[in-house]
């Protein structure tokens, strides 16, 4: 699904992130299952994930992104009219998670709803937040990716377990005055006859919680990770070519590019794909591992606070996902 352009041009106030304390080591991660360093950081980079405490749910982890986002933007909570979170994870199937962020960090006036795109999820978040400010329907939104992935992970799983991790990660959209920047592009797409390759299968009305389900371990994510891996570049490929072709760029014009943080072979190949050197792509699964749709919005905030783009650069964010989804946007920063 593409963009079709729009009067009223938006831009990105302000970012933040925030990652439990709890850091878990591949090395301590050998103590559980029989996996090793060397497997984990050769297959796919990652060192080391945040696990979030018992009592600490995804709300909260979303609600200390989003404070911090609003800080840089320069806004309170109490001006935000929009919020979306983007998780897999919700505190609870019912109310939305967006609902407790809402009343966490006192947003008394947004509307607020949770979508379900997996790691592409922020991304989906943005464009809709983009197009709901764009046609005057809200001044602002801020539109939040948070996962605790520990929940839904099978701790037996050696070859799921030992991906993911928990965050958050957060940005504050709103109408762009002239000579700010703006969300120029944006790409969405869905394949559902792939369902089956990236699930958590129990837990909702197919399969719902029973005790037999669970001790299936039904209430976890299942991979087919070597389909999983073709399809991601691919489609991560022909996503980002879209809004860079879209934006009027070409790969020379790209001062960052921020992919999903699930493997850095797929992102390696990505980038050799696009053509855009290393250097100029940004990654940070080495200490987070794969956050779902946390990953691309924790990157995002890292990069923007470290310095890795500067306004007026241009860059570029595509994730993929469970669903299969997929989803690009280029940023006039
Ligand atoms: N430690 C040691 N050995 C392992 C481990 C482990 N943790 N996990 C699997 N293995 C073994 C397997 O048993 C297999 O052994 P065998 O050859 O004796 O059968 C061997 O390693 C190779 O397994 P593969 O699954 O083929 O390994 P692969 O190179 O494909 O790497 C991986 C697996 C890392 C999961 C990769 O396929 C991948 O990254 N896929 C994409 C994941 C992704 O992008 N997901 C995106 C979305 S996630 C979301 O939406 C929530």
């Amino acid at each position: 699904m593409s963009d079709q352009s729009s009067a009223i041009e938006v831009c990105v106030a302000g970012t933040g992130s925030y990652v439990p304390e709890r850091i878990l080591s591949n090395e301590e991660l050998s103590t559980m299952v029989d996996t090793s360093d060397e497997w984990i950081v050769t297959r796919t980079g990652i060192r080391e994930r945040r696990i979030a405490a018992d009592d600490e749910f995804t709300s909260h982890l979303a609600s200390k992104a989003a404070l911090k986002a609003l800080e840089q933007a320069g806004m309170q909570a109490a001006d935000i009219e929009l919020i979306i979170v983007a998780t897999i994870t919700p505190d609870t199937p019912t109310p939305a998670t967006a609902c407790y962020v809402q009343q966490q960090i006192g947003a008394a006036r947004a509307v607020a709803f949770d979508i379900s795109a997996a790691c592409s999820g922020f991304l989906y978040a943005m464009k809709i937040a983009k197009r709901l400010i764009s046609d005057g329907a809200f001044q602002n939104a801020l539109i939040i990716g948070a996962e605790k992935l520990s929940t839904v992970t099978n701790w037996d799983d050696r070859s799921t377990c030992v991906l993911f991790g928990d965050g958050a990660g957060a940005a504050v959209l709103r109408r762009a005055e002239a000579g700010e920047g703006a969300i120029v592009a944006t790409e969405m797409g869905t394949d559902g006859n792939l369902t089956h390759l990236l699930e958590i299968p129990g837990g909702g009305s197919a399969k719902p919680i029973t005790a037999e389900n669970v001790n299936q371990h039904l209430h976890t994510l299942s991979m087919q990770g070597r389909e999983v891996f073709k399809i991601a570049v691919t489609r991560m490929k022909e996503a980002a070519e879209k809004v860079i072709e879209r934006a009027g760029w070409s790969a020379d014009d790209i001062a960052c590019v921020i992919p999903h943080q699930a493997n850095l072979r797929i992102i390696d190949a990505i980038a050799d794909r696009l053509a855009v050197p290393n250097e100029r792509v940004f990654v940070n699964l080495d200490k987070y591992g794969n956050t779902s749709a946390a990953a691309v919005a924790i990157a995002l905030d890292e990069a923007n606070r470290t310095g890795a783009f500067k306004r007026g650069d241009h860059i570029v964010l595509v994730a993929f996902g469970a669903g299969l989804t997929w989803a690009a946007a280029a940023i006039r920063w």
